[in-house]
């Protein structure tokens, strides 16, 4: 089986690549990143020399680039992380956003659909099912209510992929995962900016009330979901996918200053998020009795080995932190 992965060198992409490549030696794998700010080639060194994985820059945009790769490599199976994937820039730069997530995503239904590909999975957010009260969870019947320009553009590219199956009869299948932690996460995210922050003894810039909640699951856990939905989906079917880890985000900040032994002191609340989502839950039920997934990790181990990982790396953080990413963090934190 040959299969495609886009946005392979950023967080998610990345840890999935590394898992894949390892785990199925009889499958060929072509990655496909444009390396924006957030895709990092530092991520897949461990494997960039393997017989069955190629590694190609560009555009998902590009229809012409991404048709050649595919008529080349004989691909069977495109996965679908490539994305804008961080809110706050979202609401500065909305039209990124749409070109990446949408047109992009479009882009690669269409190649995939002229050259006959057997199955296309999108990697998606529960995001676009918006936000919950006190009470709840999202199922995959909760209707898409995204509230960010992140989460519409992604809640458009869910639904062209689910155009695709009802007009064209494509096989496809959905995911929407909820917030994602561990390693080579990106430290404009809440986990890996307040773990690099209090060990550099920053300021840990809390939004808001710091009680919105997020449900979090490890990233290998959602790259074993990923695995399966793509081995054993249902066409046209969407899966959930979420460990009923739900934290607000003051708990995440105290739990990761009180692990690393750093100041409380190091706390401070800021402006509000624009339009920030209160509460995420995801019900997972359909993955699990269906696909029989279970994730592997507990919250509690999970975070202590994702904060001893950016303990151990440090030099992997400091190098995104010393580059590009100081413009971005100065003009969202330090200009306001
Ligand atoms: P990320 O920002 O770390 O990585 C995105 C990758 O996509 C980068 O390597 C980037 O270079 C690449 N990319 C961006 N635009 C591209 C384009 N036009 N062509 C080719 N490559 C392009 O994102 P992530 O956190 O790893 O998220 C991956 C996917 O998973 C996204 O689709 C996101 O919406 C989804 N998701 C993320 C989470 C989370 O918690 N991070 C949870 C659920 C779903
Ligand atoms: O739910 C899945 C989504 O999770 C993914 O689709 C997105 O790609 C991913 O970025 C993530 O979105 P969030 O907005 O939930 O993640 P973020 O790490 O940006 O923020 C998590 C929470 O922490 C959110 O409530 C905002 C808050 N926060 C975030 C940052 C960066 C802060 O309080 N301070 C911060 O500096």
């Amino acid at each position: 089986m040959n299969i495609l992965i886009t946005g392979g060198a950023g967080f998610i992409g990345s840890n999935f690549v590394n898992y894949m490549v390892r785990k199925y030696s009889n499958y060929n794998f072509v990655n496909l990143d444009l390396l924006t700010y957030a895709g990092n080639l530092e991520n897949l060194k461990s494997i960039e020399e393997a017989t069955n994985y190629h590694f190609i820059k560009g555009d998902i945009c590009d229809n012409q680039l991404v048709t050649n790769l595919i008529q080349n490599h004989s691909i069977d199976i495109i996965i679908n992380f490539a994305a804008e994937s961080h809110v706050d820039r979202s609401i500065t730069d909305p039209g990124s956003f749409v070109r990446a997530n949408v047109v992009g995503t479009q882009v690669l239904l269409d190649v995939a659909r002229q050259e006959n590909i057997k199955k296309y999975v999108q990697v998606s957010t529960d995001e676009v099912y918006g936000t919950l009260g006190e009470e709840g969870f999202f199922t995959e019947d909760t209707p898409l209510q995204p509230n960010s320009p992140y989460s519409s553009s992604k809640a458009g590219a869910d639904l062209l992929a689910r155009a695709y199956h009802e007009t064209y009869g494509m096989n496809v299948n959905i995911t929407r995962c909820s917030n994602n932690y561990g390693p080579l996460q990106f430290p404009e995210k809440l986990i890996p900016l307040m773990i690099s922050n209090a060990l550099e003894g920053k300021p840990l810039p809390v939004y808001g009330d710091g009680k919105n909640v997020r449900d979090w699951l490890h990233v290998e856990d959602h790259c074993s979901a990923i695995d399966l939905v793509l081995h054993k989906g249902v066409s046209g079917e969407v899966y959930n996918v979420g460990g009923h880890n739900e934290k607000t985000n003051i708990d995440i900040v105290e739990t990761i200053i009180d692990t690393l032994g750093a100041s409380r002191e190091l706390i401070t609340y800021v402006e509000d998020r624009l339009g920030h989502d209160r509460r995420y839950a995801i019900d997972p039920e359909k993955l699990t009795t269906k696909l029989g997934w279970t994730p592997k990790y507990t919250f509690e181990s999970g975070i202590k080995e994702t904060i001893q990982w950016y303990l151990d790396n440090r030099s992997w953080w400091e190098r995104i932190k010393s580059g590009d990413y100081m413009n971005y963090y100065k003009k969202q934190y330090q200009d306001k």
